[in-house]
């Protein structure tokens, strides 16, 4: 069993916002279960903080979609993990969701994984079981070619971090921050600090501007041979899926399937999964959980 830690890092996703950059298709769907190719996009993030050994889950959203999340895991017992819900009322910022979990977290150390966003590649497992295991803060880097949409760093001469800039108009680099950060237990007041942005927003990469000169701030880079995606946007949406539905159809095995990772991680038994199973054998995704035990 993992988790022998002296803490035990809580974990938050965040999947509220309206996804105008989908509507129709999120008129009155959330954009956090649209399907990415054979599951709802919620299952990546929520198999991500799970592959890196995370039990304990708040998943934060628009009141209106609250009970849809709540149907889909329901307390997350099954799945040998324990998951809480909260609402984020209006857009205010991915940083405000710290404020909102300040007694979910409990002054514990606290991952937050944004609900859109896609993680897969060999060795992903260790970077983020390290990055958990470590006490303090570490977010990682992406090379993309728009980086203008993203927060971005900037490196000194010796690679060392020296800013983070929210959708800069002139990008230093071509490095992102992804959507998945690991904090130490000083993150809700350091949230508590920031300002709202010019576009109303308590902004992550000033959270992350506040840890970097603390100089306590891990920024890893992810390597080329991995794949961050994010699926706002019609055609990013459509991308994730046909990249997810090519990985799997090769190999033969899933990406982002919470009930394996729970399964494998030992946190539920061979009946359990069979029982997980039971209900989605029509549509292969069943089968496929059953397959894991031959
Ligand atoms: C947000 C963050 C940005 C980060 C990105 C990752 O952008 O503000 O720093 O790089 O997520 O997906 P937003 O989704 O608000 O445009």
């Amino acid at each position: 069993m993992e988790n022998n830690l002296v803490y035990r890092r809580k974990g938050i996703i965040l999947a509220g916002g309206l996804g105008s950059r989908l509507f129709p298709i999120t008129s009155v769907v959330s954009k956090q279960l649209l399907p990415v190719y054979d599951k709802p996009m919620i299952f990546y993030p929520l198999s991500t903080l799970m592959l890196s050994g995370i039990r304990d889950i708040l998943i934060i959203t628009t009141e209106k979609d609250n009970n849809l999340f709540r149907d889909l895991f329901g307390n997350g017992n099954q799945l040998g993990i324990s998951i809480k819900y909260q609402i984020q009322s209006e857009p205010r910022g991915i940083a405000e969701a710290f404020i909102i979990a300040e007694k979910f977290i409990d002054q514990e150390p606290v991952a937050l994984i944004l609900g859109d966003n896609l993680f897969y590649g060999d060795g992903i497992i260790d970077l983020l079981s390290k990055a958990n295991k470590n006490k303090n803060s570490t977010i990682f880097a992406y090379q993309v070619k728009n980086p203008k949409r993203y927060g971005v760093v900037e490196f000194d001469k010796n690679s060392k971090v020296i800013s983070i800039k929210e959708k800069p108009k002139k990008p230093k680099t071509n490095f992102a921050i992804t959507g998945l950060y690991y904090y130490d237990n000083s993150v809700v007041e350091k949230a508590k600090q920031i300002l709202p942005s010019k576009r109303g927003e308590l902004e992550i990469s000033d959270l992350n501007s506040l840890y970097l000169k603390e100089n306590t701030l891990n920024v890893e880079l992810f390597g080329r041979g991995m794949a961050w995606l994010d699926t706002g946007t019609f055609d990013s949406l459509n991308e994730a899926s046909a990249f997810i539905k090519t990985i799997e159809n090769r190999q033969g095995l899933k990406v982002g399937c919470p009930e394996e990772v729970a399964w494998r991680k030992g946190w539920i038994r061979n009946q359990d999964l069979v029982a997980l199973a039971k209900p989605l054998a029509k549509s292969g995704y069943g089968e496929y959980l059953i397959s894991l035990l031959d």
